[in-house]
């Protein structure tokens, strides 16, 4: 069985260059198509593709210094290494850098609610593995980073790109063709809104959530086969710039994935009750004619995607809304 570290060993050049401080900046992405179950833990394969938008400027900032010793500053605050979030990072620092690795300095900030569903983790192991490659002068590819930052988090092999982005599940044991690929789809008039339910952070990781459902949820058999087909039919909408068929299948997609959770046993629920009472607001709304689709991540916020003309509608409906143009000012 292929360790991490292998993988690591191979695509990494070594020895690495001399570490110089660095700054890498990485988008938060939404999935519209799902990555929930793992085919193998220890490799971080999933067992389905998905397809992604990412989120402009919100996302995640970081820089690596060299160091005396290895100090972490997470979002603003000195971080102890035997916190869960730390030895997430070091160990993933660990494997990108191989044995005798110099001390870090690592400063990271999250301006998106770090574990509340909104894809901290996701831009934050994107930066990390850039801010890396920068700082250790590794010139890896896009492609590269992105295999290599699923050992972190799945849904970070998506955020290396802005607009639309597919991580393809692929199917080799050593997990060397499941990375991310840009589809390179420009769709201006492409919104985002983000309703805030809470922004602390959730009781399960998506990690412990999809780990469980997979084991438990007798609805999880039929989320495989679905979900990659959606994630095809996604894509071919995003082509032909099909925006309610998008909305439509987005919005399936995620309450099938939220179903597979709650059959868990016991059930997985990150949908909190104004969770619903929003989803309730949009139906309704919907009903009139407003169009505009939810989808929801491992936590209780909605994110709503609909196309700029439709943008004073939503706020009148949902004052609260941040709004995001993903594709401003990026040529994708
Ligand atoms: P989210 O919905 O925010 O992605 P997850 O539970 O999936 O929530 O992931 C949260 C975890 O992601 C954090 O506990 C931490 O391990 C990791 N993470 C968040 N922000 C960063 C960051 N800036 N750098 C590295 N890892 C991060
Ligand atoms: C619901 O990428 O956070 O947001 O690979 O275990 O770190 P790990 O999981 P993670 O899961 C994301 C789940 C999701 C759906 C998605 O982003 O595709």
């Amino acid at each position: 069985m292929v360790k991490p570290a292998e993988i690591f060993e191979a695509n990494i050049p070594r020895p690495l260059g001399e570490l110089r401080e660095a700054q890498a900046f990485a988008p938060s992405n939404i999935a519209l198509s799902k990555y929930w179950g793992k085919r193998d833990a220890g490799l971080n394969l999933p067992l389905n593709s998905s397809l992604s938008i990412s989120l402009g400027s919100w996302g995640t900032e970081t820089t690596i210094r060299p160091s005396e010793q290895d100090t972490l500053i997470f979002n603003g605050t000195k971080m102890a290494s035997d916190t869960a979030a730390a030895a997430k990072i070091w160990r993933f620092v660990d494997l990108f850098c191989g044995v005798g690795r110099p001390a870090l300095a690592i400063e990271t900030s999250n301006n998106i609610p770090t574990a509340a569903g909104l894809a901290s983790s996701a831009s934050g192991f994107a930066a990390l593995t850039l801010a890396l490659n920068a700082a250790f002068a590794c010139n890896l590819s896009k492609p590269t980073m992105s295999m290599l930052a699923r050992f972190g988090s799945g849904s970070a092999t998506r955020s290396f790109w802005q607009g639309f982005v597919r991580w393809d599940a692929g199917d080799a044991p050593d997990g060397s063709d499941s990375f991310a690929t840009p589809l390179e789809v420009d769709f201006p008039s492409f919104r985002i809104a983000i309703l805030t339910v809470d922004s602390g952070p959730k009781s399960h990781s998506s990690t412990d959530g999809m780990t469980h459902t997979v084991r438990s949820s007798p609805l999880f058999e039929n989320w495989p086969d679905k979900a990659n087909a959606d994630c095809a039919e996604i894509e071919r909408h995003i082509r032909n710039g099909n925006f309610v068929a998008i909305g439509e299948l987005a919005e399936a997609n995620a309450l099938a994935m939220h179903a597979t959770m709650m059959a868990a046993r016991p059930a997985v629920c990150y949908l909190k009750p104004e969770t619903w009472s929003i989803l309730q607001d949009l139906w309704r709304a919907r009903q009139d004619g407003l169009v505009a689709y939810a989808t929801m991540d491992a936590g209780p916020n909605v994110k709503l995607v609909f196309e700029e003309s439709t943008a004073s509608d939503v706020l009148n409906v949902f004052p609260n809304a941040q709004m995001i143009n993903p594709f401003e000012g990026s040529s994708v």
